[in-house]
């Protein structure tokens, strides 16, 4: 290990090396394939929530092994509530640079009352060069707006659903994922402060899928949502991971946002998704999300009766 490389921390079992100055690290020295000890699992879930996201690299695991491993930090989620699995797998949504591309700031599936709380992604193709994740720490965005401001947010709802205005698909197959994507149609309101569950640390939980302020018309949605929004994609509040076969990459959905630039052209790109099943979000007054439209997606998530 080079000199620039060398861990920051050392937890026994594992070493931590920080990437980002405010979010995101590395984990070293654990093989993911392998039987965990639950004293390593709870050291790597306290890891999640301080650090937001986690790398691990050279991990070559299959499908099965990445399934073992997000069940670590509780039961999962199916694939997805509208787009279907991949093939065999029903618990594993392929993230194919073929069909979508989410180059747009979000939270996995905010549209649902219980969004995911943990979301692993491991690299099987990636491009040379472009094709990185970019992920913001919604918290320390919250921590960065001015008092008045985080006075009006920590009040504020927001209504997130799937079906809005999306810009064109520009191939069929985006338009089939697009179709898939809005088959069943949801809405649902949750605080733009959310308290972590874990952690009591408040984060902004807004992103791509939140539309509509409760109480405020779309005009003015639309203006403090951006306002909001730019804290949480200053670049001292992001890391940018550049993609490695073997690599898994988890982060903590719940105080977390991600985007996948579009910079890769028609090379290939291939991420299997995993995510673990979340609570209902609550706001600073202890007022739970609340569903405005669409079913508990039980289909989806063990903890949709929550
Ligand atoms: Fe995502």
């Amino acid at each position: 290990m080079s000199q620039s490389s060398r861990p920051q921390s050392s937890r026994g079992e594992f070493d931590i090396r920080q990437v980002g100055g405010r979010i995101g690290a590395e984990i070293l020295g654990v093989d993911l394939s392998a039987p965990l000890d639950p004293a390593v699992v709870n050291e790597i879930n306290a890891a999640l929530v301080a650090h937001k996201a986690l790398f691990f690299r050279d991990q070559s695991l299959d499908d099965a092994a990445q399934l073992r491993f997000a069940s670590l930090f509780g039961e999962l989620t199916t694939a997805h509530p509208t787009v279907p699995s991949a093939e065999g797998q029903p618990h594993v949504l392929a993230v194919d640079g073929d069909g979508v591309r989410s180059n747009r700031w979000h939270t996995d599936v905010t549209f649902l009352r219980t969004p995911p709380r943990v979301t692993t992604l491991r690299a099987l193709v990636v491009p040379p060069h472009g094709g990185n994740t970019l992920i913001a720490n919604s918290a320390t965005a919250y921590r960065d707006l001015p008092q008045p401001l985080r006075e009006l947010a920590d009040r504020l709802w927001a209504v997130h659903t799937n079906d809005h205005d999306y810009a064109e698909p520009r191939t069929e197959r985006a338009a089939e994922h697009r179709r898939q994507f809005v088959s069943r149609r949801y809405r649902t309101a949750h605080p733009v402060v959310r308290v972590h569950p874990e952690s009591g640390e408040r984060g902004l939980f807004i992103g791509g899928f939140a539309q509509r302020l409760v109480g405020f018309d779309a005009d003015d949605s639309r203006d403090l949502l951006r306002l909001l929004q730019g804290y949480v994609t200053r670049p001292e509040n992001v890391v940018r991971w550049s993609w490695a076969p073997g690599d898994l990459v988890a982060f903590d959905n719940r105080s977390t946002q991600h985007y996948a630039p579009d910079d890769y052209g028609a090379l290939p790109r291939l991420l299997h998704r995993v995510t673990v099943a979340g609570d209902v979000p609550v706001g600073v007054d202890g007022r739970r999300s609340r569903v405005v439209e669409g079913d508990a997606a039980e289909h989806y998530t063990p903890a949709s009766a929550a």
